[in-house]
């Protein structure tokens, strides 16, 4: 077996985690949904809305007849919700498509939305002891230090050999959960020892063979991406109250926080009394600039300017895609963070209670 397995394993049974709500569990569905919720979310993070999504969704048929707005608010506040869609359709093709069975091999499994080859491998790795190799960020990082690989790892010359590194260090399959123990132990190592920020060599497993480690090239790699600033853009929420009610509404489902419910928005420069009356069909009384709140998404930075408006009268929209709602129950539905923390603060904390 080659050193790195050999380490990764032992180490693992000393110092890797070993009572994360999903272990200790073959059913494919729950494994599929703990491995999309660490995509992009740590593990302390994701534990409490993977318990709550396990309890209201506990198999693949469950969520396959929900509506997707109560697996939006599930996913409230978990970012990128996308992740959340895709699981959706994904339950709704396993039903339709696979007879309820969720698919039991990598290639198969790797066909559902939201899912690519290396959570496709995770879940064949922890659901079905498949011998596969998994490459998530956490494991190129252990790669390109261990090799020294320079280069960005999403480039694809760089991927490729990352990919052929993976494969060629799996051990040799002797059943007995080696799979799932060397596989866990990537994942934990990358999360707890080698760290993206201050990584802890000094007890690392892999530190005797390490390039990186050898060569004091550790906080080098792997090799940052070549990127310009993120472009910044800006927008109005109109926070427009009516008797101690917000009004929302629900985004179209293409775009950002898509399906989501949201303030409507503007432009900033317009009118805000003329756009509400041409647009929304309302009459504003007062209105008041909050503090603008910053949110970062993956290619664009956004600046929302909030403003809380009275409304005194219009002929109130009725439509499916629109709710008057107290900020404290806006809270209980799929609302994106940055709404979320405009309610915390502005509406529901003691010190900062606005009324209007
Ligand atoms: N990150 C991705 N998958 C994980 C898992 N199964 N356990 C811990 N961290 C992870």
């Amino acid at each position: 077996m080659s050193f790195i397995a050999t380490r990764l394993i032992h180490w693992h049974q000393v110092y890797g985690r070993h009572h994360l709500p999903w272990q200790g569990n073959r059913d494919p569905y729950a494994i599929w949904l703990s491995e999309i919720m660490l995509q992009q979310t740590q593990v302390n993070t994701v534990i409490p809305y993977y318990v709550r999504f396990m309890q209201t969704f506990p198999t693949v048929n469950s969520l396959a007849q929900a509506p997707l707005d109560a697996v939006l608010t599930l996913w409230s506040g978990l970012g990128y919700y996308s992740r959340a869609r895709n699981l959706h359709q994904a339950a709704r093709l396993i039903m339709q498509d696979h007879q309820g069975q969720f698919p039991r091999n990598r290639i198969l499994i790797e066909q559902l939305p939201g899912i690519g080859r290396s959570t496709a491998a995770a879940i064949a790795v922890f659901a079905y002891s498949k011998r596969e190799a998994i490459l998530d960020g956490n494991v190129k990082r252990i790669f390109t230090r261990y090799f020294g690989i320079e280069g960005y790892p999403g480039e694809s010359k760089i991927q490729n050999l990352l990919w052929e590194k993976a494969e060629e260090l799996l051990p040799v399959d002797h059943g007995a959960g080696r799979i799932e123990t060397y596989t866990q132990a990537l994942m934990d190592l990358g999360a707890t020892v080698c760290k993206r920020h201050t990584p802890l060599c000094e007890i690392c497993p892999l530190q005797q063979h390490c390039v990186a480690f050898q060569e004091n090239r550790v906080n080098q790699l792997p090799t940052a991406k070549q990127r310009k600033p993120l472009p910044q853009k800006e927008t109005v929420f109109l926070l427009l109250m009516h008797q101690q009610k917000l009004l929302l509404e629900k985004r179209p489902s293409s775009g950002i926080w898509g399906e989501l419910w949201c303030p409507p928005e503007t432009e900033t420069g317009v009118d805000i009394a003329s756009y509400c009356h041409d647009h929304l069909g309302i009459q504003i009384q007062s209105a008041i600039q909050l503090p603008a709140l910053d949110h970062q998404f993956t290619h664009y930075k956004l600046r929302i300017h909030p403003q809380l408006l009275s409304v005194t009268s219009g002929s109130f929209i009725e439509k499916n895609e629109f709710i008057w709602i107290k900020p404290c129950d806006a809270l209980e539905r799929a609302i994106p963070t940055p709404v979320r923390k405009l309610l915390k603060h502005n509406f529901l904390s003691n010190h900062h209670t606005l009324t209007i």
